[in-house]
């Protein structure tokens, strides 16, 4: 039987965030979630030290797991995973940051293979810079590079001999001081095996870390004239027209294209997917106020619009004496300045569906920036 350890009980406190870091979103998901599962198909039991106030947090997070829960964490990561080895019932346990999400199942394979093979797996890097010991600001020591690793995680042990490293570095009131278990392991048990570790298994230390300052996103949206209505609706302007938009909401297919580039750009699912047109709540709907939950999810994932530029591909009706009322609307909703939204407006040269004036087009472009 396995049980994998994933430590969360940190704060995360050189991210400079206001949450946990591995609770923080990434792409859409909290970073605990990858880590969780990566290892819910591979191991038995799933144990996650974690602090008092992460609690309730994390086990919504392990609702799909049944065989994973919480444990008190403690003052330093040595302290949080000994809590959950006193847990452990697995006769390999296999210890993983949370805040390592990119892990693959391939790793955690290999990890277990050593485990069975030698008997403990320290998943680990050769070194690609020359690493020093120093000494009061000197260099004191150059090891050759071929006998220096980095070590990540996992790090799989057979579970009573890692407990019993534990309970030595615990009596000696040596345990805060290790980093991870392969010191502990080392300095009690014996010398680790190693296995390759993969570059992009890196653990997320500083907000940089986590998303790219910016991100880009595209959307695009058509719907059909044949509404009998005299205006259309873009931008929450209304254009006067000889028919409406074919839709299930307002038809404002110039804030449906926004509303996917945004989404698109902080990597969720699209307004299809949000706002279904099954559901009669968005029948009629202002699109306007679409795009506000769009902001709040965004926001959500601590995101929020940079620019956003637009084109409109319609035969009819003429937009341009509409344009900059659309700007105005568009950078109040989307809390940018108008010169940070760019509308253009396009006939098709009276080639296809536009040209033939039975329907419009609209492509977005969203940039997106970390809010903190
Ligand atoms: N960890 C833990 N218990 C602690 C400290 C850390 O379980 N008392 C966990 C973290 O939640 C993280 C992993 O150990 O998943 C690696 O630690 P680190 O990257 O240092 O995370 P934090 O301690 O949370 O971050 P910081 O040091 O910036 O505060
Ligand atoms: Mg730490």
């Amino acid at each position: 039987m396995i049980t994998a350890i994933l430590p969360a009980g940190g704060s995360g406190e050189r991210t400079g965030f206001s949450e946990n870091k591995i609770l923080r979103p990434l792409n859409g998901l909290p970073v605990l979630s990858y880590s969780l599962s990566a290892f819910a198909e591979e191991a038995d039991e799933l144990l996650i030290p974690c602090r008092k106030e992460d609690e309730e947090a994390i086990k919504k997070l392990l609702l799909p797991y049944p065989h994973a829960r919480t444990v008190e964490g403690g003052a330093t990561r040595a302290e949080s995973v000994f809590h959950a080895l006193q847990e452990a019932k697995g006769d390999i346990v296999l210890v993983h940051d949370a805040a390592r999400p990119f892990v693959t199942k391939n790793i955690i394979q290999n990890c277990i293979e050593s485990v069975k093979k030698y008997g403990s797996g320290v998943c680990s890097l050769p070194a690609t810079d020359t690493t020093v010991l120093a000494r009061d600001g000197c260099i004191a020591a150059v090891p050759p590079r071929n006998i220096v690793f980095t070590v990540q995680t996992p790090q799989g042990f057979l579970t009573d001999a890692l407990r019993s490293a534990f309970y030595q570095a615990q009596a000696a009131g040596t345990l805060p001081s290790f980093t991870d278990e392969s010191g502990i392991y080392a300095q009690y048990v014996a010398p680790p095996r190693l296995f390759p570790g993969e570059k992009g298994n890196r653990k997320l230390t500083f907000a940089e870390d986590f998303l790219p300052a910016e991100r880009v996103g595209f959307g695009v949206d058509t719907h059909a004239f044949g509404k009998e209505q005299d205006y259309i609706t873009l931008a929450g302007v209304k254009i006067p027209s000889k028919s409406g938009l074919l839709a299930h909401s307002d038809g404002d297919v110039l804030v449906h294209a926004v509303m996917d580039a945004l989404l698109s750009a902080a990597g969720l699912r699209d307004i299809g997917y949000y706002f279904p047109d099954t559901d009669a709540r968005f029948s009629g709907a202002d699109s306007m106020e679409l795009l506000k939950e769009v902001m709040r999810l965004i926001g959500e994932q601590h995101l929020a619009p940079k620019n956003v530029s637009v084109s409109v591909l319609a035969e009819r009706p003429r937009l341009s004496p509409y344009i900059e009322a659309m700007k105005a609307n568009l950078s109040a909703a989307l809390s940018l300045s108008p010169s940070e939204v760019g509308i253009a407006a396009g006939t098709n040269e009276k080639l296809g569906y536009v040209g033939e004036g039975r329907g419009i087009t609209v492509c977005a472009t969203a940039l997106l920036k970390r809010t903190d």
